[in-house]
């Protein structure tokens, strides 16, 4: 029987893995620079539109898309955390380059490099594929919005080239993924966050449950919280300020406040790109005429016109990543005109995300309690994806079970990986 294949579409990375019966399940890999990588970053890079040129710039996927939009002196459009509008009925398209892309369009030109990329690895037809889902998707408010989101995923899948499309939950798949470790049954909480979600399943586990091929699944949960919201209040709460938030406008004769709404769509990295509507912009502009603070909102203005928000983004990341392993962190941005230093410690960090950690915690004790289950039954914890390695997230789970019940490891490419095997348990 020729290997399965599993796909991760993530909100922040994906991957795409192989399994062969009797075998480990294997990742393909991408080119990065002069490296390679088997997590992809779930991105779109579209070049800018060269007035002078008949040949139409190809838009970039993956560590591409990254590495071409650095290399650009003048920036083109980036697309980030895609998956966070696939719940949302207010995205249906965006015009870039003056090319209407519906979102099934954009996550197509993503899962398309993934798939050829593991034809060329392994020389699989790839028709078929077991594609991950959230419990939840961010976004979705209704059992509506959800049948929507997968509709839309299963449409970007099949535009992709994969005409046979079978679904499974993320934390389920991370499970399968465990238990290859495991060598006796146990009854386990498998937690996945990620970027855009944070999903939860308890599973019994183990050499037993692999014999009969049963069904692991005690129970799932799942939330819209995860890394991308620990990032947005980073964003909120040390550098927008810093760019006009809580300032002043004159409109009319009347002092109003900067709009807070343009600060919420920097923060939320798959919005910032549609803030450079004319629209939006013909605002800001209005805004910084009349504003107590005027440079903060040039600078402003400048990040959404430069096509900045990246720079921007990984500027928060790499300052969130950094308060993981310190108790302080430097945050920079420094580009053109816009010059933004200042230090972080995590106690602080930790204040803007306490609600989101009870969130997180409201969901896992949920759970539990609509399945009868006690935290004492709980063999092992599983914690996977990459906001799993946040303190205070690992903190909950180390008092809530105890830190000798804690294990981890793969945490970009576990989900992968087992739905993969989980394509093998249904061939
Ligand atoms: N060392 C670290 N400390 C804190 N956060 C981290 C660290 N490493 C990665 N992250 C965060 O992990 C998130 C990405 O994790 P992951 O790749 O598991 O998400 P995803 O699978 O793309 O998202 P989702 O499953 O929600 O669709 C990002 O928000 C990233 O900033
Ligand atoms: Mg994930």
């Amino acid at each position: 029987m020729p290997p399965v294949i599993g796909l991760d579409f993530g909100t922040t990375n994906s991957a795409i893995a192989l399994a062969e019966s009797g075998k480990e399940a294997t990742l393909a890999s991408f080119g990065d620079g002069l490296n390679t990588t088997t997590s992809f970053r779930s991105i779109l890079y579209f070049p800018p539109k060269d007035r002078t040129s008949t040949i139409k710039a190809e838009t970039k996927a993956g560590p591409d898309a990254i590495n071409s939009y650095l290399d650009a002196d003048t920036k083109g459009r980036l697309v980030l955390s895609v998956k966070s509008y696939l719940g949302s009925r207010l995205f249906t398209s965006t015009q870039i380059n003056g090319r209407y892309y519906t979102l099934e369009n954009l996550i197509a030109i993503i899962l398309r490099r993934l798939r050829t990329t593991v034809i060329e690895q392994s020389g699989v037809d790839a028709n078929s594929v077991v594609l991950g889902r959230p419990v939840r998707f961010a976004g979705a408010e209704t059992e509506a919005d959800e049948t929507l989101a997968l509709n839309r995923l299963r449409t970007a899948a099949n535009l992709a080239g994969f005409s046979e499309v079978t679904f499974e939950l993320e934390p389920v798949a991370a499970a399968y993924q465990y238990e290859t470790q495991l060598d006796h049954d146990e009854l386990v909480l498998i937690g996945d966050f990620g970027g855009g979600t944070s999903d939860f399943t308890l599973a019994q586990l183990g050499p037993g449950r692999k014999r009969t091929g049963g069904n692991p699944v005690v129970g799932t949960s799942g939330v819209a919280i995860a890394g991308d919201t620990f990032d947005s209040r980073i964003m909120m709460n040390l550098v927008a300020p810093k760019l006009g938030l809580g300032s002043h406008y004159v409109s009319l004769g009347k002092e109003l406040p900067v709009p807070v709404w343009l600060y919420s769509q920097l923060s939320s990295w798959h919005r910032t790109f549609l803030l450079k509507d004319p629209k939006t912009m013909a605002v800001l502009r209005e805004v910084k005429t009349q504003a107590s603070e005027p440079d903060k909102v040039k600078a402003l203005i400048q990040i959404i016109s430069e096509n900045l928000g990246y720079a921007l983004y990984r500027a928060v990341e790499s300052t969130k990543v950094e308060l993981t392993a310190k108790e302080d962190a430097g945050f920079v941005f420094a580009h053109g005109a816009v010059n933004i230093e200042d230090t972080l410690e995590r106690w602080r960090f930790e204040s803007w995300i306490q609600e989101d950690i009870q969130n997180i915690a409201t969901c896992v004790k949920t759970l539990f309690s609509q399945h009868n289950v006690n935290y004492a039954d709980i063999g092992s914890v599983f914690l996977t994806g990459g906001s799993s390695f946040v303190p205070y997230v690992r903190r909950f789970f180390a008092k809530t079970f105890g830190s000798h019940k804690l294990r981890g490891g793969e945490e970009l490419t576990t989900v992968a990986k087992g739905l993969a095997l989980r394509a093998l348990e249904n061939a």
